[in-house]
């Protein structure tokens, strides 16, 4: 089967600014901790850091992981890999350019300790991965991913106080209607990944749910300011070119407090390949 991942990450300016975005502000690098933490790598040999971009979770992973271990990041991205091995350059991370659905022929099946999946499943095919994921690791293993609050269908409590004022977003749809004429969306975004529907997938390849939280992740106005300058993140969606959404950026950015704090909701699982299977 073809898997169409690249949808605007196999992009240099993509590429160039997230990597930029991860090493200026803690978003990436924070939640790759998170997620190395709970994966429990010290006795690990072999990680797989799944949908791995620049590099970012593969420094978290290589922080907490034995010295000897290794790292295999896989990416469909060329252009994310290529920042990354130009700015990780540790021997122990091999870069593997493939989509996470084919992770199984990239990795010999029953060889690896955890695969880590920061801030990508629900753009993968994901009953694909679970079972590609489900190949490749040793019994008890863990494969362990977090999903965006809104495609997991959860809030956490920190999120529902309201902000003061407009959030960025609202400013952003705000001058795109009135200054450019442009509907955004009304339909809201449904919730393809609840964790009954997670179980479900990875039950179905064997694997078993041995821990799931919704964390709170706090976001300075000026941190989110720049990760909607990321060109794939770039906001409103639809006709407008990079330069008008940066201005409307811009105009919507001078509008906040750069340290006012909104947060964001992460449903986040920590999944294991039963011993006795
Ligand atoms: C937000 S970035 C996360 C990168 C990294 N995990 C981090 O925390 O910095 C999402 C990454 O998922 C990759 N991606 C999306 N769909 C994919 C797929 N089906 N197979 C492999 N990579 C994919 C993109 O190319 C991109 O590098």
């Amino acid at each position: 089967m073809e898997y169409d991942a690249l949808t605007g990450w196999d992009d240099d300016a993509t590429a160039e600014t997230y990597a930029a975005f991860t090493r200026a502000y803690p978003m990436y690098s924070a939640s790759s901790r998170d997620l190395a933490a709970r994966a429990g790598l010290a006795d690990s040999r072999v990680i797989v850091d799944l949908c791995g971009g620049t590099g970012t979770t593969a420094e978290a992973i290589l922080a907490l992981a034995p010295p000897d271990a290794t790292v295999v990041s896989l990416d469909s991205s060329a252009a994310m890999q290529g920042i990354g091995r130009r700015l990780l350059s540790d021997p122990r991370v091999t870069w593997v350019n493939a989509a996470a659905e084919v992770l199984a022929d990239h990795v010999p099946a029953g060889s690896v300790d955890a695969v880590v999946c920061n801030s990508a499943v629900w753009k993968t095919n994901v009953a694909d991965v679970v079972n590609a994921v489900r190949r490749v690791l040793r019994p008890g293993g863990r494969f362990v991913f977090n999903v965006g609050g809104v495609f997991a269908g959860v809030t956490h409590p920190a999120a529902l106080t309201p902000p003061t004022g407009l959030s960025l977003s609202a400013l952003i749809e705000q001058i795109a209607i009135q200054d450019y004429g442009i509907v955004p969306p009304t339909a809201p975004v449904p919730a393809k990944l609840p964790l009954p529907v997670i179980t479900e997938l990875l039950a179905h390849a064997g694997l078993r749910v041995v821990a799931a939280e919704v964390t709170g992740q706090s976001t300075t106005n000026a941190e989110r300011s720049a990760w909607l300058s990321i060109p794939v993140f770039a906001h409103p969606e639809g006709a407008l070119s990079y330069e008008q959404k940066m201005a409307i950026l811009a105009e919507a950015t001078a509008q906040t407090k750069p340290d006012d704090v909104t947060v964001t909701s992460w449903l986040v699982i920590v999944a294991e390949l039963p011993e006795e299977v």
